[in-house]
């Protein structure tokens, strides 16, 4: 097993890891390792990664087996595993704070972004945990929201969905709004406003006001890590118990491309 060397990076979220090349296979004492730093850092950075599309594969599949995308007209040419990130051709940066993929029965446990071409400044990725948001939170407030479920389907503002990825993914999925992380045994709050449609028992405006006015108050800069993308970076963030945004705040005529993966995770419940 690699000795891995784990520094943090925030006093609540985000740590860097050297010590392991994430291109080759991991044997399974430095996978529960793995597991077990992203469950207690919630967001870990692996600098200076040099890899291909194959390698980063390997590394994907060091925290679990990696799950297909639903946007397929973002899938890298010839690796339908890989999500391609760059705001080319129109298409916008995720600004909005969310979490992947939750119209999905088994959400992803991770996401994984691998960073190919950075611009000079800016378009930073930053990830917030909702663990330390919902301790956070007033007691009743953490009661009234452990009784809420939410409905979740493919993004509400895009247009770009092909219509086999509407029909593969397009069925509503209903999602606790505070799940029990598997393995850290802690709570977290969990959405994706622009996923959900609504939270059951209240009507589609209320339900987003209330996810806007959530955001508003549990985001702040004590529980947030803001990553400065270095070409070679491999960033996993836990998607179980935090919300991420991109930046747009770089020069458009500059390159900015990060591959995507997604690592597939379990039913989220509360207990
Ligand atoms: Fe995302």
């Amino acid at each position: 097993m690699p000795e891995l060397n784990i520094r943090k990076l925030h006093p609540v979220i985000g740590a860097e890891v050297t010590g392991i090349d994430l291109g080759k296979p991991v044997d399974a004492a430095t996978r529960e390792a793995l597991s077990q730093a992203l469950s207690e850092h919630l967001a870990l950075v692996f600098p200076g990664q040099d890899l291909s599309p194959e390698g980063y594969l390997n590394a994907g599949a060091a925290f679990g087996p990696v799950m297909r995308q639903h946007y397929s007209q973002h899938h890298m040419p010839g690796y339908e595993l890989i999500g391609l990130v760059h705001h080319q051709n129109g298409q916008r940066p995720a600004e909005r704070w969310h979490t992947d993929h939750t119209n999905h029965e088994k959400p992803p446990l991770g996401t994984m972004l691998y960073g190919v071409e950075i611009p000079s400044s800016g378009g930073g990725t930053s990830i917030c945990s909702m663990r330390a948001a919902y301790d956070a939170l007033p007691e009743a407030e953490q009661q009234k929201l452990c009784g809420l479920k939410s409905v979740n389907q493919l993004d509400i503002d895009r247009e770009d969905t092909r219509d086999e990825d509407e029909e593969r993914y397009g069925k509503p999925v209903v999602h606790p709004m505070i799940r029990t992380h598997p393995v850290h045994g802690s709570r977290a709050v969990y959405f994706h406003i622009t996923k959900v449609q609504y939270i059951e028992g209240m009507s589609p405006d209320l339900s987003r006001a209330y996810m806007e006015d959530l955001l508003r108050r549990m985001v702040t800069p004590e529980v947030t890590y803001h990553h400065k993308w270095r070409k070679g970076d491999v960033l996993i963030f836990d998607d179980r118990a935090t919300l991420h945004r991109a930046h747009g705040d770089y020069d458009r005529s500059e390159k900015r491309v990060l591959w995507r993966i997604l690592v597939e995770g379990d039913k989220p419940r509360l207990v």
